[in-house]
C-alpha cells in the first residue's frame, strides 16, 4: 500500500513517480558466473529480488509494475534451467501471495498459458483470483510471453470478431484485445545488465515510454537502485511528441 513516509524517505515525491513501471530483469546468469555458481543460481536471486521490488513499487503508489520472467525464446535453455526458473515461480506464488493480498496488490500473469504446467497454471488462478478485487498495485508477470505474437493475435482476433459484426474496428477494440487490457501504457521501461535492447517486451504498450538502462545484473538490483532510476525518470520531460 502507498507509504508517503517511505517516499520521503526515499527522497521521492509522489506526483513525478511512474504510473506504469516495465522491467526486464537481465543478468541473472552472468552474476552467477561471476561467482562461480551455476546459473540457477542468479536466478534465485533474482527472485528475491522481485519481492523487494514488489514491495517497494507498492509502497512509492506505483500503480502498475509489469516484469518480464520468461520470454517465449526462453524454452530453448537447458531443461534444468527452465526448470528452475518455472520451480521459482511456484514458490513466489505460494511464499508471497498472502502478503501481495494483504499489500491489496492485483497479481496478473500475462502471455501464452498454454506451455505451462497445470500445477503452476492452477496456482496462477488461484492467485489472480483471490487478488482480483483488490485496489493497489497491479502486479503482471509475463511468462511465455512475445509481444509480436502479442500484436499479431490482437489483430487477427480483432478482424475475427470485426468480420463477425461483434465489434467495431478502432483503437478501443485492438487494445482490448491485447493482454495489458485495462492497464495504463508503459511510462518507464527499465533494463538491467547494460544490454540495450527491448527483446520483443511489450513494444507496442512503450511506444512512448521513457527508457533507462542500468550495468547493474538483476540480481544486484534493489530499492535503492530502483530509487537511482526513478529519480532519473522524475527529471525527464516527457513530450509525448509535441514540443
Ligand atoms: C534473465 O537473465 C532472467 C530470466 C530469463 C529469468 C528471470 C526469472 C527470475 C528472476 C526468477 C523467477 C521470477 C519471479 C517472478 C519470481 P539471464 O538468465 O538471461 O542472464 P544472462 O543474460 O546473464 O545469461
Amino acid at each position: 500500500m502507498k507509504d508517503i513516509d517511505w517516499i520521503k524517505r526515499y527522497g521521492l515525491e509522489e506526483d513525478t513517480l511512474p504510473g506504469h513501471v516495465g522491467i526486464i530483469m537481465d543478468g541473472n546468469g552472468r552474476w552467477a558466473r561471476n561467482r562461480h555458481m551455476p546459473r540457477t543460481f542468479g536466478h534465485k536471486k533474482g527472485a528475491e529480488v522481485v519481492r523487494d521490488i514488489v514491495l517497494s513499487s507498492s509502497k512509492f503508489g506505483v500503480k502498475a509494475l509489469t516484469i518480464f520472467a520468461f520470454s517465449t525464446e526462453n524454452w530453448r535453455r537447458p531443461k534444468d534451467e527452465v526448470d528452475t526458473i518455472m520451480t521459482l515461480l511456484s514458490q513466489y506464488l505460494r511464499n508471497e501471495i498472502a502478503a501481495l493480498n494483504e499489500n491489496d496488490v492485483v497479481f496478473r500473469v500475462i502471455g501464452d498459458r498454454s506451455g505451462l504446467s497445470k500445477m503452476l497454471l492452477q496456482l496462477i488462478e488461484e492467485s489472480e483470483e483471490l487478488t482480483r478485487n483488490n485496489t493497489g498495485l497491479r502486479f503482471n508477470v509475463a511468462i511465455n510471453y512475445g509481444s509480436q505474437a502479442e500484436i499479431l493475435n490482437a489483430a487477427f482476433a480483432l478482424a475475427k470478431d470485426y468480420k463477425e459484426g461483434k465489434t467495431a474496428l478502432d483503437r478501443e477494440a485492438f487494445e482490448t484485445r491485447l493482454y495489458t487490457s485495462g492497464l495504463p501504457m508503459v511510462d518507464f521501461l527499465i533494463r538491467t545488465s547494460g544490454e540495450l535492447r527491448i527483446s520483443n517486451f511489450l513494444l507496442y504498450q512503450i511506444a512512448y515510454a521513457e527508457l533507462y538502462f542500468t550495468d547493474a545484473y538483476w540480481p544486484d538490483f534493489n530499492t535503492e537502485r530502483y530509487v537511482e532510476a526513478l529519480k532519473d525518470y522524475s527529471h525527464r520531460n516527457r513530450r509525448f511528441g509535441g514540443v
